[in-house]
């Protein structure tokens, strides 16, 4: 029970990786605020979590849906120890065929509903002396042709990560980025749009698979938000089997 009586936000919390996380950090002792978009598996999360789940349809590109999840989650758990971020949607195309709405698209989920929902939770974090998770992507360091919203995006979310762990560290409030490679809904759509891509990604990966969200990728979310990486922040994780390193 490493996580026993944190309350955490996972945007994107109902599916995917982010539905996987939820139900990690759940089975740690922790209370969850999963906001997401996708009512049926939001409302499919909290019947199968009871009281250790809330969850808030909203969608995170909207600043007020910051405001009303940390709300919710001071509300219904009394405190916020942890904000993971990991809703993004985002559309592939070449760099000359993107459009301002595919622009929008990537940075509206990605890069500012990050930025809106630390700031958001900023005060009941420093109560707490709690934990932020962001996410990049492994894509978006290699340049993976057709990712240009996405990948830049991802970038800033790692660049702004950095700075706020450096800006909050004061207030004792750590910042990460995890960079997954997982088998999710999202990534079969594209292998589906994509196969040569899907194909050669997976063809680079030294451990040979994509990643499980539930085995392979939550307890590593759950580990950063946990006391055990006290001394951890402004770092990127690369979860995704070797596939990149970081020096
Ligand atoms: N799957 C991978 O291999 C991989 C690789 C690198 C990075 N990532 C990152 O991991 C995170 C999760 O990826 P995933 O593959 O699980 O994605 P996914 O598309 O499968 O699931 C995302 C979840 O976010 C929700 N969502 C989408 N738009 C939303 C919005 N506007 N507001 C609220 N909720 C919204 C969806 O309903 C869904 O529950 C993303 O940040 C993604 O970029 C994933």
């Amino acid at each position: 029970m490493q996580l026993e009586n944190k309350s955490i936000i996972v945007t994107g919390g109902a599916s995917g990786i982010g539905g996987a996380v939820s139900r990690e950090l759940i089975a740690r002792g922790a209370k969850v605020v999963a906001v997401d978009i996708n009512e049926d598996a939001g409302q499919a999360l909290v019947n199968e979590c009871g009281d250790s789940a809330a969850f808030l349809n909203g969608d995170v590109s909207d600043p007020e849906t910051a405001k009303k999840a940390v709300a919710l989650a001071a509300e219904k758990f009394g405190k916020l120890d942890g904000l993971v971020n990991n809703a993004h949607a985002s559309r592939q195309k070449p760099f000359l065929e993107l459009e301002k709405e595919d622009w929008e698209l990537s940075f509206g989920t990605g890069f500012w509903a990050t930025a809106q929902f630390m700031k958001a939770a900023y005060e009941e974090l420093k109560k707490t002396k709690g934990a932020i998770v962001n996410y990049g992507s492994g894509s978006a360091m290699s340049g993976q042709t057709t990712q240009g919203a996405y990948a830049s995006a991802k970038e800033a979310i790692r660049g702004l990560s950095r700075v706020v762990a450096n800006e909050w560290a004061e207030d004792g409030i750590r910042v990460n980025v995890i960079s997954p490679l997982a088998l999710t809904e999202g990534v079969e759509k594209w292998s589906k749009a994509q196969p040569e891509a899907y194909e050669k990604v997976k063809n680079q990966i030294p451990m040979g698979r994509y990643g499980d969200p539930a085995k392979d990728i939550a307890p590593v979310v759950a580990f950063l938000l946990s006391d055990d990486a006290r001394y951890i922040s402004g770092q990127t994780v690369m979860a995704d089997g070797g596939t990149q390193k970081l020096y």
